[in-house]
C-alpha cells in the first residue's frame, strides 16, 4: 500500500466512554469481520478484560476502507488501555501512530483519563479528531461537551463528530474523518529496515508475537533481524496483520503495522520501543526508545495452603512470561511461610494478576497489604530500597526515609468537591491547583503514593457516588517523618501486618488497626492482647477476651456425633486461617485490617 493510502491511529478515552464499542463498529462497518463472527468488544481478548469491560493490553487491527473518494485505504488502529495503571502502554503505542480519535461520552463530559490520555496524544504530535459518543442517550449534551473540550483541553471542537457507537450512527463520518483529517505516515521504502517494537505478547502456541510498526524499509518472512538495544538476532518465521485474527502477509512496508513471529522464547527477551533492523543491512540510526515500565506497588502473595507453593511458583512464572511489567521474587515470612513479593504497575494490575492466579491456576491466595518502595538512608551513608515494611532496619540506624509522591488530577462535580478535598487532606495531600469548568472542578494534589495505593480510588468513588475521575503520575521522592509500625498478636509480631506510617498518624492508624483485628480474629480459649508498636514502644492496644466455655464441653458424655460435627465445623472454618504462635488469624484480616475508613 502506498503511504498516501495508509492511516494509523489510536482511540483515546476515559474508561467506559465507549472506545472498544467504537472500535467494534469501525471493524464491522468495513466488513473486516463477517457479521456472524462479530462478538461484542472484539479487541478485548482476555476473559478478565471481557468480564470487567476493561482493556488491559494494547491491541491492533487493520481495517480496509473504500472512502467516498473511491480510493481504498488501509487504516491501522492501535487500541490502548484506558486505566490509569496502564498509562505507560498508552504512551508507547501513541508513538507508533500519527493521529487519535478523542472519544468523549457526551452524557458525561471530559474526565481525568480523557485529559491524561489526550495529553499523551498531544505529546506524540498527533492530529486529533474529537468524537462525541452516546448521542442515542437522552442525557447527551454535545454543546456542553464541546465547550469542555475547548476550555479544559484547549483543542478546537468545531469539527467534532457526534456518534452512537451503539446504533452505528455517525460511524461513516468517523471513517471519512480518519482518511481526510489524519496525516499519512512518512517513510522510505528503499532505506534499510527500521521498525519499532510496539508491543509483545506470549501466545501459547506460537511463542512470542511482536507488534511492529515499520518506519523505513521492508520486512519479509525469512529475514534475519536484529533488535538493536538487546542485540538479539532472530530469523523471522512469519509476518502478518491482525484483521483482527492473524493473517499472514508477504511483506510489511513503510507505515504499516503488523506482527512478527521469530521463535523468541520469552516476552522478557523483547524490549518494547526497541528498533528492529536487518542483520545484514542495518539502519544507522535507531529510534529513541522508551524507558521500561517500573512496578510501583508491591505486595506479598502467599498460598493459603503452603503445599501449593510450587504451583504458585509455576503460575507466577507463566504469567510473567506474558507480562514484562510484573516483577517477582521469593519471599519468606515467619507468619505466612513461603511466597512471592510481587511488583505491579498499580492496584488494578495487582488485582488482575491475583485474579488470574486464583482463577486460571486455582490457587487460593493470601495477599498482604500493598506497599510502595521507600528510600531508606542509613546513618552509615548507605541507601536501601525498601520493598517490604517488614524489612525496615532498626530505627536507631536510620538517618531518614523518603517516600514516592504523585501528582493526582481529580475531576468532580462541584457538589462533591468538599468531600474530595477532605479525603485528599486526610491522605496527607498538598493542594497544587483548583480550577472550575462549567459545574465541575479540577483539583490537582501532591499526594504520597502510599496513601493512594490502598483504597483511595474506592473511597473517592464512594464519597462522590462514582462521579469523580482520577489520574496520577509519579513525581519523585521526598523525605517525611516515616516509621515502621509493627503489630503484635498475643505478644508475637506478625510481620505481614507491619506497615510504614507517618509518625503523626501512627497512633490513629495503630488504634484503628487493633480495633479491626479485634473484630476479625475469632475468640480463643485464652485472652489475646493485640498491640501496635513503633520500635518497641506500644502505641495502641486492644484485648480480645477469652471464650468463656469450651463449646464442645456441653457435649461431654452426650451426643458424640454432635460433638464431631462441631469439631468438623471448626476445622472447616479454620481452612482459611493461618496460625501465629497459638492464635489463628483469618486470611482476610491481612487486607481488611489495613483499610482506612
Ligand atoms: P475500556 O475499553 O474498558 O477502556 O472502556 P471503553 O471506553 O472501551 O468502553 P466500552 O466500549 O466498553 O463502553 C462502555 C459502555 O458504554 C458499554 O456498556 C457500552 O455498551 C456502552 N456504550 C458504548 N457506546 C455507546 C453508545 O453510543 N450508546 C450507548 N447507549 N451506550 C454505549
Amino acid at each position: 500500500t502506498p503511504l498516501s493510502h495508509i492511516r494509523n491511529f489510536s482511540i483515546v478515552a476515559h474508561i467506559d466512554h465507549g472506545k472498544s464499542t467504537l472500535a467494534d463498529r469501525l471493524i464491522q462497518a468495513t466488513d473486516t469481520v463477517p457479521d456472524r463472527d462479530m462478538k461484542e468488544q472484539l479487541l478485548d481478548a482476555m476473559d478478565i478484560e471481557r468480564e470487567r469491560g476493561i482493556t488491559i493490553k494494547a491491541n491492533t487491527v487493520r481495517i480496509e476502507y473504500t472512502a467516498l473518494d473511491g480510493e481504498d485505504y488501509v487504516l491501522n488502529l492501535i487500541d490502548t488501555p484506558g486505566h490509569v495503571d496502564f498509562a505507560y502502554e498508552v504512551s508507547r503505542s501513541m508513538r507508533a501512530v500519527e493521529g487519535s480519535l478523542l472519544v468523549v461520552d457526551s452524557t458525561q463530559g471530559v474526565e481525568a483519563q480523557t485529559l491524561a490520555n489526550v495529553y499523551q496524544a498531544i505529546d506524540a504530535d498527533h492530529e486529533i479528531v474529537p468524537v462525541f459518543n452516546k448521542i442515542d442517550l437522552p442525557a447527551s449534551d454535545i454543546s456542553r461537551v464541546a465547550e469542555q473540550v475547548e476550555d479544559v483541553i484547549g483543542i478546537d471542537a468545531s469539527g467534532a463528530i457526534p456518534v452512537s457507537a451503539k446504533t452505528g450512527e455517525g460511524i461513516r463520518e468517523v471513517l471519512e474523518a480518519i482518511v481526510k483529517l489524519l496525516p499519512p505516515p512518512k517513510g522510505t521504502r528503499d532505506a534499510p529496515l527500521k521498525a519499532m517494537l510496539v508491543d509483545s505478547k506470549y501466545d501459547q502456541y506460537l511463542g512470542v508475537i511482536c507488534i511492529v510498526r515499520i518506519i523505513d524499509g521492508v520486512l519479509k518472512k525469512g529475514d534475519r533481524i536484529r533488535m538493536m538495544k538487546t542485540g538479539g538476532t532472530y530469523d523471522v518465521d512469519d509476518i502478518g496483520v491482525y484483521r483482527p485474527s492473524m493473517k499472514p502477509v508477504k511483506e510489511l512496508g513503510p507505515g504499516e503495522i503488523g506482527y512478527l513471529n521469530a521463535s523468541i522464547k520469552q516476552v522478557r527477551d523483547t524490549r518494547v520501543g526497541d528498533t528492529i533492523t536487518l542483520e545484514k543491512n542495518q539502519t544507522p540510526e535507531p529510534l529513541p526508545g522508551f524507558n521500561p515500565s517500573q512496578p510501583v506497588v508491591f505486595c506479598g502473595l502467599f498460598p493459603v495452603d503452603s503445599a501449593e507453593f510450587e504451583d504458585l511458583r509455576d503460575a507466577i512464572e507463566k504469567l510473567a512470561l506474558n507480562d514484562a511489567s510484573f516483577s517477582y521474587e521469593m519471599e519468606s515470612s515467619t507468619a505466612l511461610g513461603f511466597g512471592f513479593r510481587c511488583g505491579f504497575l498499580g492496584l488494578l494490575h495487582l488485582e488482575v494478576v491475583r485474579d488470574r492466579i486464583e482463577r486460571e491456576y486455582d490457587i487460593e491466595l493470601i495477599t498482604t497489604a500493598p506497599s510502595v518502595i521507600y528510600h531508606v538512608y542509613m546513618k552509615d551513608g548507605t541507601q536501601i530500597d525498601l520493598h517490604n515494611p517488614a524489612d525496615m532496619p532498626d530505627p536507631s540506624t536510620v538517618a531518614h526515609v523518603e517516600e514516592p509522591r504523585i501528582k493526582a488530577t481529580i475531576l468532580v462535580p462541584d457538589e462533591f468537591l468538599g468531600d474530595v478535598l477532605k479525603l485528599c487532606q486526610d491522605r496527607r495531600g498538598i493542594q497544587m491547583d483548583l480550577t472550575y469548568a462549567g459545574s465541575r472542578a479540577m483539583a490537582v494534589y501532591d499526594l504520597p503514593l502510599n496513601e493512594v495505593v490502598f483504597d483511595f480510588y474506592d473511597r473517592l468513588k464512594s464519597v462522590t457516588r462514582g462521579y469523580a475521575s482520577f489520574d496520577y503520575q509519579l513525581e519523585g521522592y521526598r523525605e517525611d517523618n516515616l516509621v515502621k509500625m509493627s503489630v503484635l498478636v498475643n505478644d508475637e509480631p506478625v510481620d505481614a501486618l507491619s506497615m510504614m506510617v507517618h509518625r503523626d498518624r501512627a497512633e490513629m492508624r495503630g488504634r484503628a488497626m487493633c480495633e479491626k483485628l479485634k473484630d476479625l480474629i475469632p475468640r480463643h480459649m485464652f485472652k489475646i492482647p493485640i498491640q501496635a508498636a513503633i520500635g518497641g514502644k506500644v502505641i495502641a492496644r486492644e484485648t480480645l477476651s477469652a471464650l468463656r466455655k469450651d463449646v464442645t464441653a456441653k457435649c461431654y458424655g452426650g451426643d458424640a456425633s454432635r460433638k464431631r460435627k462441631l469439631l468438623d465445623k471448626q476445622k472447616a472454618g479454620k481452612k482459611k486461617m493461618r496460625q501465629f504462635g497459638k492464635v489463628d488469624i483469618p486470611q482476610e484480616a491481612f487486607i481488611s485490617a489495613l483499610k482506612m475508613d
